[in-house]
């Protein structure tokens, strides 16, 4: 049985770091005999140019029918200036709310070999495994109304929504949990409980399913304090869950405890386990196009990929069993480089996966 995969490699370097994890999966693809196919298609500013919109239907389309899809990254300064209705952005939001991908996870993995390349003194993130579960398809980033309006005295105000239905809470609720029960069976969800009605609910809804889950011990967090543990403490986490804008917000911050959001991946689930996996990293506009964006975060999102849509286990494990063995090798991307190491390019540090596989 043949699958397909899309692949959207997008703008800024992820068409370089998209091209380095495509060649780990064309390997083991071999090796494995997976039976994958891959299907191109534009994303972002490279679908603007092209077609003038940030991602067109017939892709969508396309998508649906795929196994998985693979994404680098979109958006760059060429693409600022355009209407905010056909913003790069806005493909990457079509994508995921068609789909209906609402489930976002961003595991927060401290390889130990990046221990120093973490801002955070060693003692506060070595062994450091927090699993972020954010709502991806909700909250501010799709309420409406939302807009930018002239108000009768002539002056303008920006506008959005923030909204949450108890069935959209209800089912990532659900995802946090199951996956707590697969981890250290703690859940901390984050909100805004003290000014937010939305987030009065959210904690409502979190409060209903605990009883289900009793093997789980749920907690509560505002977000200010949960930006503060994050950096303080960060190893009380197990699993965070919370809100789209809040998500992305904190998924940054736990990012840069692991050494770099250059090494982390994500999957954006449906209620099928169908999904897309993209780094947690934007386009980088300022190194595009240099060779020396880090390619991991891409090929562990590509790992993630064959765990979680394709059942692929011993490939995703022979993926991540050879990231860790480059570390090991003292390899190193600019942006985990620490002195010591040996600092490699894009497609070098791709190279260096491909021959520990
Ligand atoms: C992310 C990104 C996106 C988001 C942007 C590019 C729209 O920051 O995936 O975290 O805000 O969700
Ligand atoms: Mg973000």
């Amino acid at each position: 049985m043949s699958r397909n995969i899309m692949i959207l490699p997008g703008d800024g370097i992820g068409p370089e770091i998209v091209r380095e994890a495509c060649r780990v999966l064309e390997a083991v693809n071999d090796s494995f005999d997976l039976k994958l196919n891959f299907v191109d298609e534009l994303i972002g500013g490279a679908s603007i140019d092209v077609y003038g919109e940030p991602l067109t239907d017939a892709a969508v389309e396309r998508a649906r029918e795929c196994d998985a899809i693979l994404l680098g990254a979109v958006g760059g300064p060429k693409w600022d200036t355009i209407d905010r209705a056909i913003r790069p952005e806005r493909g990457l939001l079509k994508i995921r709310s068609s789909l209906e991908l609402y489930a976002n996870l961003r595991p927060a993995l401290l390889y130990p070999q990046l221990v120093d390349a973490s801002s955070l003194k060693p003692e506060v993130v070595s062994g450091l495994d927090i699993l972020i579960v954010r709502e991806l398809t909700g909250g501010i980033y799709f309420g409406e109304p939302r807009g930018i309006r002239t108000l009768e005295n002539g002056e303008r105000e920006g506008y959005n929504t923030y909204k949450y239905s108890e069935s959209e809470i209800e089912r990532i609720g659900r995802t946090a949990f199951e996956m707590a029960r697969k981890r250290n069976k703690k859940v901390c969800s984050v909100d805004k409980a003290n000014v937010l009605e939305a987030t009065i609910l959210w904690r409502e809804v979190m409060d209903r399913l605990a009883p289900e889950y009793p093997d789980v011990a749920l907690s509560h967090m505002y977000v200010d304090n949960a930006a503060m543990q994050l950096v303080r403490a960060p190893k009380q986490f197990d699993v965070l869950v919370t809100g789209n804008m809040f998500g992305d917000i904190l998924s940054d911050a736990a990012a840069m405890l692991t050494g770099s959001i250059g090494m982390l991946p994500s999957a954006s689930l449906n209620k099928h386990g169908r999904g897309m996996y993209e780094p947690c990293h934007g386009s980088a506009p300022d190194i595009a196009g240099q060779g020396i964006a880090n390619p991991l975060a891409t090929i562990l999102s590509a790992s993630m990929m064959l765990r979680y849509s394709l059942g692929e286990t011993a490939a995703a494990d022979a993926i991540e069993t050879a990231v860790g063995e480059v570390l090991d090798q003292g390899l190193r991307t600019a942006d985990i480089y620490t002195s010591g190491t040996e600092k490699v390019g894009t497609v070098q540090m791709g190279d260096a996966v491909l021959a520990a596989l």
